[in-house]
């Protein structure tokens, strides 16, 4: 057992128990970091080092720690699940579009806080390479802000700032890439074979040629192929996204550590989530897609619990986009169950939410969620969203499309396109397509939460009872995701209806990015208004912290608490229950504009009990023996207690 220097416990300095803190994380991080580490580099020449060089990388960071940022540490180690806790609620938003700069954003933390806001993922904010940079997902240097935003100074002044107030700050570690201009890049260009070794390079089309046979194209239409050739080189670089994109070689253990010693760095400034950025192509196997191998899994736990042993107060969540089956390894299955990512996008929830919308049936949203997903996972939990600055994938396989005949996957996919972008018939979207690729007949989805919801339509053809339904429809989606489990992520600009931007296509930069349509700015004139107005933006915003609110005060919310789906035999419904141990919640949606009428029972609540409704506040309305859904409405059912 580690001592403080052999002196007693009670004289110990806080350096020694620092050492001796510090110690006995690492023996309990070695227990999760050598399975997955030897699993995956255990083969190469050097692995014997490669221990001891991580336990000093970690020891160094350890020690370079803030005071204020260690308590924070002890805290969360005592209490590992304090992120599943229904107070936690994020806010994600680009820095220049929410305040201006990082300097102005302080001043709007109060905002933040009235929301009812822990949670702020500011997004892509380290340096990004010149011109084009994907929105900041192409990183020249993990270690300086991007200068438009400010300095690494007022960087973590402004994390210093949330956690003053409560509010975890977030930030994206892309790891999958950086962008060819990265210090890495620029070495291996220059003919340094250490750094050639950080990426995947390849002297002939033989091998890439092979590897294209089993991958899919990412951006078809902007970024075709999934390699790139450069002739000052004379080589062949994997670039999955855009050409300036490229793609880290983790099979090699330098990556691994440098990475880690990018995140530390980071954790050190204040950051207490990684969003970790594209995971899922971190991997490649000929033969394969080359997504969601198994090593992927291999190296986010080994991430996960190095971060553990130097920054315990930090978390990481996962960015895989992709179908269910494969999404729910992310938070820990088998033997990485508990140890890897903390948070994953329930990228599916969205999909399954737009999906019934537009349907008007909630079939296959009520089979896909109680088919492949959990009821819990342990020490983790899922990131639940309905809108991002992303496209929308339409993630619906042949499978599960045909447990609801006679819906097939192409079938339903071109439906749900057609719809939103607007050019289905009576369809309420504005939204656009984004990435057609004529080969597979895909097609994702770009618009903001409050265009594809309706409002936007239903503002210019000044249709009251349209807007109504729009702003109905928001907030289902919102209540949908405050209760369903998980983390609520909240996109800038969405609890006040923030409608598409489309000012992007007046940028040549930007222009053949449809994305961009779906990042408006703040609107602070509208905020300022929200008082006394009754404008759709102030029924939004208003339910919104209602909504927040309500969960905070509501245990059975909580992200460890069981979800289960329940099928209640309407398909303009979708219900589910949260199982607490000493009450559930049941939730409740009408996703269609026809009223629904459902006896108690049918809602399968124990009789002769009494029921709150707790968004209205009220005890249960039941009429004539039935209770009422209004279009759109939404029920949080507890026991009276
Ligand atoms: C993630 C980001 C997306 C970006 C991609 C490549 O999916 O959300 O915006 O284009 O990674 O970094």
């Amino acid at each position: 057992m580690a001592r403080t220097g052999g002196k007693g416990r009670k004289s110990a300095t806080p350096a020694g128990d620092d050492a001796m803190l510090f110690d006995l994380r690492w023996r309990r991080g070695q227990r999760d970091l050598t399975g997955p580490l030897s699993r995956i580099y255990g083969h190469q020449p050097g692995f014997d080092t490669l221990l001891p060089r991580l336990r000093a990388l970690l020891a160094r960071h350890w020690a370079e720690r803030t005071a204020d940022l260690r308590a924070l540490d002890l805290a969360r180690d005592v209490d590992p699940d304090w992120f599943l806790s229904q107070d936690m609620a994020a806010y994600v938003f680009y820095i220049d579009k929410f305040a201006g700069t990082l300097a102005d954003l302080p001043a709007r933390i109060p905002y933040l806080q009235d929301l009812g806001i822990t949670y702020a993922h500011m997004m892509p904010c380290l340096k990004p390479r010149p011109g084009q940079s994907d929105g900041g997902y192409a990183v020249m240097d993990y270690r300086a802000i991007n200068p438009a935003l400010g300095t690494m100074d007022e960087f973590a002044a402004a994390c210093a700032a949330f956690r003053a107030a409560g509010i975890s700050p977030c930030i994206d570690m892309v790891l999958n890439h950086t962008a060819k201009e990265h210090d890495w890049a620029m070495r291996a260009r220059a003919g340094e074979a250490a750094y050639q070794a950080f990426y995947r390079m390849f002297d002939d089309a033989t091998l890439p040629r092979q590897y294209e046979r089993t991958l899919v194209e990412i951006f078809p239409a902007q970024a075709p192929g999934n390699f790139t050739f450069y002739p000052d080189l004379n080589k062949w670089v994997w670039t999955t996204f855009n050409e300036y994109q490229w793609d880290l070689n983790w099979e090699n253990p330098e990556v691994f550590l440098a990475i880690l010693d990018t995140i530390l760095f980071l954790a050190n400034k204040g950051v207490e989530v990684f969003r970790l950025d594209a995971v899922a192509f971190m991997w490649k196997r000929m033969g394969t897609g080359c997504q969601n191998l198994p090593e992927v899994h291999d190296i986010l736990q080994a991430l996960v619990q190095a971060i553990r042993v130097a920054a315990p107060a930090v978390i990481c969540k996962a960015e895989a986009i992709v179908g269910p089956t494969d999404l729910v390894p992310y938070l820990g299955q088998g033997r990485h169950e508990g140890r890897e990512s903390h948070l994953a996008y329930h990228n599916n929830l969205m999909v399954q939410y737009w999906s019934s919308l537009a349907a008007r049936d909630t079939r296959l949203m009520t089979y896909v969620l109680s088919t492949h997903f959990p009821e819990s996972v342990r020490h983790a939990c899922f990131a639940t969203y309905i809108r991002c600055h992303d496209d929308i994938g339409w993630a619906i396989t042949e499978e599960d499309a045909a447990h609801v005949p006679p819906m097939t996957g192409p079938g339903h996919r071109n439906f749900l396109a057609d719809f939103y972008n607007g050019s289905f018939p009576g369809s309420f979207a504005r939204g656009a397509d984004f990435q057609s690729n004529p080969e597979t007949g895909d097609r994702r989805t770009n618009g903001s939460f409050a265009s594809l919801a309706g409002l936007e339509k239903a503002l210019d053809e000044d249709d009251e009872e349209a807007l109504d339904l729009a702003v109905a429809r928001i907030v289902m989606g919102h209540a949908l995701i405050a209760s369903f489990g998980g983390i609520p992520l909240l996109y800038m600009g969405d609890e006040i209806g923030l409608t598409n931007d489309y000012a992007f296509e007046d940028f040549p930069e930007l222009r053949e990015d449809g994305r961009w349509m779906q990042r408006p700015a703040m609107d602070w004139g509208v905020v300022a208004g929200l008082a006394t107005k009754r404008t759709p933006a102030a029924r939004i915003h208003a339910a919104v912290q209602r909504l927040l609110a309500v969960r905070k005060a509501t245990p059975q919310l909580a992200s460890w608490v069981p979800t289960r789906i329940v099928d209640l035999g309407d398909r303009g419904l979708f219900a589910f229950d949260r199982l607490a141990d000493d009450r559930k919640v049941s939730c409740i949606f009408n996703f269609t504009e026809t009223p629904r009428q459902i006896s108690p029972w049918g809602l399968k609540l124990p009789p002769g009990q009494g029921y709150d409704e707790l968004l209205s506040g009220a005890p249960l309305a039941v009429v004539d023996n039935l209770v009422t859904l209004p279009p759109y409405g939404r029920l949080w059912l507890r026991q009276a207690g």
